[in-house]
């Protein structure tokens, strides 16, 4: 977590370390903070809370240095507070450093500095690298081999950055299987965890090898292995555009996503499935091989896919319960068994994985540590990979040859909603691929999905249009406490995904569960004063999951469906109906979670709650 940022030039630092803080406050928000070089002297500004709450700080401050880091916080050592902000130093207020990642044995060489007189001022496990790096720079004075030596002592997975004050034309930063890029401006450097963040000065960046040490000025990069060897690679062009975060006619950029959905699913239709009786286009362009950024497609033969036994997923959060669709989608049209993982319990465990499966990632982000691990580690035991991130830039991006890009632009409300949609049409998309590549399912019914696929989009501005009916369905539920989401094969993710998003948005409480597991203990959390929220599509478990709501009504729950129109049943059974428009089971989460995401929206606006921003989240997680 966290996000990194730096600048060294002829401007002002201070306002452009700000200007790349806001690009990156999605990677945390518990606190900001900036350290610069002015008159030979070390300033560090920091402030608990939101980057705001830095800036209204800055405003008093005329800090005219020309470089400069910066950090923006999600806490994992050390309360939010403006002590355990970044930057930290050492006991001199010579060196400072931001981190992102943990540095696993800290509590170790904390010890260890404190017997040799260090003074620490936070809790945090980032101060021991101020210190290390201060102490290794005090035995001979050499700025590169003292944080070189350092680095050689840290366990666990991070990126740092770090200025000495005797150095004031150098920021050294450090990348441990972590992202770092560097920007290269006209006589200005820029430094940042994300690319996105400088894009606006340059589109020129060099990104950081995965254990690599560079030493940055403002005329250019130089870089080193952990053993000093030095490395050579020329810049290349970032394909990231500059992004503006712009609002439009909404109060929240959540509701604003949500409303985007069509677009984008017609977006990522269009490029993918342009002719519904042409194959699924997911196959790399032979040209598209050339140059070191990487490129959507799919470069595996036909032999190659024919050849795969078994497909394995791995993902965290909203993109886990994507991929969870994702196994329901593939196995049906394809016959592969999918077997879907949170990526973080696949750590330390023997992944059965060869080079007969095709390990696939899901991650909006592309730089969640816990999916690259998992990745990483099937690639290891041979296994072929697949990514499906929505940037095409990202970590992810860069470990495989095989991506699917979602076309969805810049998510910036934390809790996701326009890419969990479009992680799914990937899913449908490769299912439709592989079924093509291996003949597995009948052309008249796989035609009769990609028809239907395509009217996704128009069928979800029917339910956007309903946006008042499901406004006062949350006003009344949004006093409750705890809230059970239930559904049936391929919308029990979506009841899953839907009481995610009532949890991170509202903080009220809700679980997710197999609308047939219910009665084997849930049902026992069930009075009235807890709604019951049933997914409920015409299709193999219809009758079932009607069955195991009547079960739930019995026990008086407060009762809530998303239905299709002109379902005659419901009306016995549901207090509040959320209604979607008829469509095929197999396309159906599609259009059932968009309800579910508006609800939670408008429970947590209700609320006043932080919407975009919710408290403790962050919108990519780079920590294990
Ligand atoms: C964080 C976000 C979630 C997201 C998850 C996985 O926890 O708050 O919204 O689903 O990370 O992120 P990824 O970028 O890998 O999809």
């Amino acid at each position: 977590m966290c996000g990194i940022v730096g600048y060294l030039g002829t401007a002002k630092a201070v306002p452009v370390l700000v200007s790349e803080l806001k690009c990156l406050e999605y990677r945390g928000y518990d606190s900001a903070g900036v350290a610069v070089i002015e008159e030979g002297r070390l300033r560090v500004l920091k402030a608990a809370g939101k980057l705001a709450n830095l800036e209204s700080l800055l405003r008093t401050e005329n800090a005219y240095a020309t470089v400069g880091i910066g950090h923006t916080r999600w806490a994992t050592h050390g309360a939010p507070t403006d002590k355990n902000a970044h930057p930290h130093t050492d006991s001199e207020g010579q060196i400072a450093v931001v981190h992102n990642g943990i540095i696993e044995n800290y509590r170790d060489l904390k010890d260890e500095l404190i017997s040799k007189g260090c003074k620490f001022a936070s809790d945090t496990d980032t101060e021991v690298v101020a210190h290390l790096v201060s102490t290794y720079y005090h035995e001979d004075n050499d700025m590169l081999k003292a944080v070189m030596t350092a680095v050689r002592r840290l366990k666990g997975i991070y990126a740092l950055a770090i200025m000495n004050v005797e150095e004031p034309d150098t920021i050294y930063a450090v990348n441990h299987h972590y992202s770092l890029t560097v920007g290269l401006g006209d006589n200005e450097s820029f430094l940042a965890s994300d690319s996105l963040a400088y894009r606006q000065y340059t589109n020129q960046m060099v990104r950081l090898d995965q254990s690599e040490i560079a030493v940055i000025t403002k005329n250019g990069v130089r870089l080193y292995g952990f053993d000093g060897a030095e490395a050579s690679r020329p810049p290349t062009a970032s394909d990231v555009n500059a992004f503006v975060a712009d609002k439009g006619q909404f109060k929240h950029f959540l509701h604003k996503e949500i409303s985007e959905q069509p677009v984008v699913l017609r977006q990522t239709l269009t490029k993918y499935m342009p002719d519904v009786n042409k194959p699924v286009l997911l196959r790399k362009a032979d040209t598209a091989s050339s140059g070191s950024a990487p490129s959507a497609g799919i470069s595996l033969t036909n032999m190659q896919l024919r050849g795969i036994e078994r497909i394995q997923v791995v993902a965290c959060g909203t993109a886990y319960h994507a991929s969870l669709i994702g196994k329901y989608i593939i196995e049906e049209l394809t016959s592969i068994p999918v077997e879907v993982e949170i990526a973080s319990e696949c750590r330390g465990r023997k992944l059965l994985v060869n080079e007969r499966t095709l390990t696939i990632a899901v991650s909006q982000s592309g730089e969640t540590a816990d999916t690259l691990a998992a990745l990483k580690d099937a690639k290891s035991r041979g296994s072929f990979t697949l990514g499906i991130t929505n940037r095409a830039d990202s970590h992810l991006a860069h470990l495989t040859s095989n991506l699917i890009i979602t076309q969805c632009g810049i998510e910036v409300s934390v809790a996701a909603t326009k890419t969990y949609v479009a992680q799914l049409v990937s899913f449908y998309l490769l299912a439709m691929f592989l079924a093509e590549e291996r003949d597995a399912v009948d052309p008249g019914r796989l035609l009769e999905l990609k028809k239907g696929l395509m009217l996704i989009p128009t069928l979800q501005e029917k339910i956007l249009g309903q946006e008042e009916e499901i406004r006062q369905a949350a006003n009344k539920y949004k006093s409750v406490q705890d809230v059970v989401f239930m559904g049936r094969g391929f919308n029990y993710p979506t009841a899953l995904e839907g009481a995610l998003k009532l949890k991170e948005l509202s903080y009220i409480h809700a679980s997710g569960y197999a609308a047939g597991e219910l009665k084997h203990g849930p049902i026992a959390v069930l009075d009235e004063k807890v709604p019951v929220i049933t997914i409920l599509v015409p299709g193999k478990v219809y009758e079932k999951t009607l069955s195991n709501a009547q079960e739930a009504k019995a026990r008086n729950a407060q009762m809530i469906c998303v239905s299709v129109e002109g379902d005659q049943n419901v009306h016995h059974t549901f207090d509040t109906i959320l209604t979607i428009p008829p469509v095929d089971e197999f396309l159906s989460p599609l259009l059932a979670v968009v309800p579910l995401q508006l609800f939670s929206y408008f429970i947590a606006e209700a609320l006043g709650k932080d919407v975009d921003q919710p408290r403790n989240l962050a919108k990519s997680v780079t920590v294990e």
